[in-house]
């Protein structure tokens, strides 16, 4: 059996005394304010205020070796998304059951076939990627691959300063020998000097980068770092933030397939909305995106970008012989399938059958998830029994996925949150890496390709989700052990 551990060593030694905690929470509360670690608040929601977003005061160790090996996986992982996004056969088909009995897939396939009848007016597409894991403490804490991102990859934004904010705690409290065991984090920059390279490649001087948002944006501050890094870059170049619901009157495509927003020609769209069915209130929602699918600005994600991101897709992925489809060379197939955990189909043949049965036969060792983005969709523990004989005779269960559940290594932590007690608790933690990765191509060719920072949420060890939105999840830096 490999050499595990349970828990994982915090970087300094805790728990701290009452005086020192209570000191260095409230400094670092002001710290995140005042660096834009902050999102608005959904009880108190004002326009004009924003809120420190949950943290976690001492940054949670991780594996330096699985840490390095996420980034170096995710060029890999930039250049199979990318042929498996411009592989039509492999997506129609990977899709077609899941896209007839789940309604978003449904209309998100219907948009992809439109497009291939009619012939893409826009050849390059635009991959802001995130590629999330846990260590595995059942497999020698090795990283497992939890979902791939590619709609509204968010978080880079905030993630860009954590580490400052860790290092400042760090310091706070003495210990500066600590503070190069956090890695370098420039994610914001990556990802926006990915939009300027696509805007560069449109190729008009006075065109603009469109920002697709939801009605109201929470993760306001993450939004406007990616705005303001943009304009930082190139000052001249307009931003512009719409819902999806705003487009539908704005919006008007020109005989050149021009996407035109107010007088404005949109170079680039950056969706940050549109990745789930609330997003789309009625048709005319998902006649905008079409019209957006059909015009010539590059589109961040292109419709087979996103389809791509799909569970469903990550699940045929899995599969054997699948991945030597997209890659060719021998060490990134072997890089790409060690992050993979086990991930099953609930198709209606035998290898679905027999995960049916499993599911029924240990629940808990897995997770069920439906084809959903946005966190607070998938089924756990008993509930993916009774899911499952719910819907194990129905079509709906194709739209579904089921993996092995990941069972990351404890960390004992302290979290800060908005209206928290100003002596947090010391609790128990797991944390979820996230890679970002710039990828830009055709479907011929991949003309960039880079791996541009990272992000950390850690949550609370038994809750099933962090989302950090959600409450119980809280934004973190990884502290790189041996
Ligand atoms: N295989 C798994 N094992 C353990 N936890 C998981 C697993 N898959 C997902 N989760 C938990 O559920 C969360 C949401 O799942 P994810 O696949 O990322 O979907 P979403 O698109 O909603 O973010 C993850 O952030 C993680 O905390
Ligand atoms: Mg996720």
């Amino acid at each position: 059996m490999a050499n595990f551990v349970h828990k994982f060593q915090s970087a300094i030694p805790l728990p701290l005394t009452d005086v020192v905690l209570k000191d260095v929470v409230k400094k670092a509360k002001d710290w995140a304010i005042m660096h834009g670690a902050a999102m608005r608040s959904k009880t108190k929601f004002s326009e004009d205020s924003i809120q420190f977003a949950p943290f976690v005061l001492i940054p949670s160790p991780f594996p330096k070796k699985e840490f390095y090996k996420a980034i170096e996986v995710q060029l890999f992982l930039n250049e199979m998304m990318h042929w498996v996004a411009h592989n039509p056969e492999f997506l129609l088909n990977c899709l077609k059951d899941a896209a007839l009995s789940d309604e978003f897939t449904g209309n998100l396939y219907k948009i992809y076939r439109t497009i291939l009848e009619e012939g893409v007016a826009q050849n390059v597409s635009l991959g802001l990627l995130r590629s999330d894991y846990m260590a595995h403490k059942d497999a020698g804490n090795r990283i497992n691959q939890v979902e791939l991102n590619t709609i509204a990859s968010s978080f880079a934004g905030i993630a860009s300063q954590f580490k400052s904010l860790n290092r400042f705690v760090l310091e706070e409290l003495g210990h500066f020998d600590k503070v190069d065991n956090l890695p370098d984090n420039n994610a914001l920059n990556g990802l926006c000097e990915g939009m300027l390279e696509a805007w560069k490649i449109y190729g008009k001087q006075d065109a603009s980068i469109l920002f697709i948002v939801e009605d109201i944006t929470y993760n306001i501050c993450d939004q406007r770092f990616h705005e303001f890094e943009l304009k930082k870059l190139h000052p001249k170049m307009k931003v512009l933030r719409r819902t999806l619901t705003q487009i539908v009157s704005q919006a008007e495509l020109t005989d050149k397939k021009e996407l035109i927003i107010d007088n404005h020609e949109v170079a680039v769209i950056y969706f940050r909305a549109g990745y789930e069915p609330g997003h789309y209130p009625s048709q005319k929602e998902w006649e905008a995106r079409l019209l957006m699918e059909r015009s010539k600005a590059i589109k961040c994600p292109s419709i087979q970008y996103h389809l791509a991101g799909t569970k469903k897709v990550q699940q045929e992925l899995a599969r054997t012989g699948v991945v030597e489809m997209f890659l060719s060379d021998s060490y990134k197939i072997d890089a790409v399938k060690e992050i993979f955990t086990g991930l099953y189909s609930l198709d209606f043949d035998e290898s679905g059958n027999k995960a049916v049965q499993m599911a029924l036969d240990s629940p808990e060792r897995f997770v069920l998830k439906p084809q959903r983005e946005g966190g607070g969709n998938n089924v756990y523990g008993v509930d993916v029994k009774e899911a499952i004989l719910q819907m194990k005779d129905k079509h709906e269960r194709t739209a579904w996925i089921l993996m092995d559940r990941i069972n990351p290594p404890i960390i004992s932590g302290y979290m800060v949150r908005p209206e928290g007690p100003d002596k947090p608790d010391l609790v128990d933690m797991v944390s979820e890496l996230g890679i970002f990765g710039v990828v830009i191509g055709d479907p011929k060719s991949i003309m960039v390709n880079r791996q541009v920072g990272h992000m950390l949420r850690t949550k609370i060890s038994t809750a099933n989700e962090g989302g950090v939105a959600a409450g119980l999840g809280a934004l973190d830096s990884p502290y790189l052990i041996d």
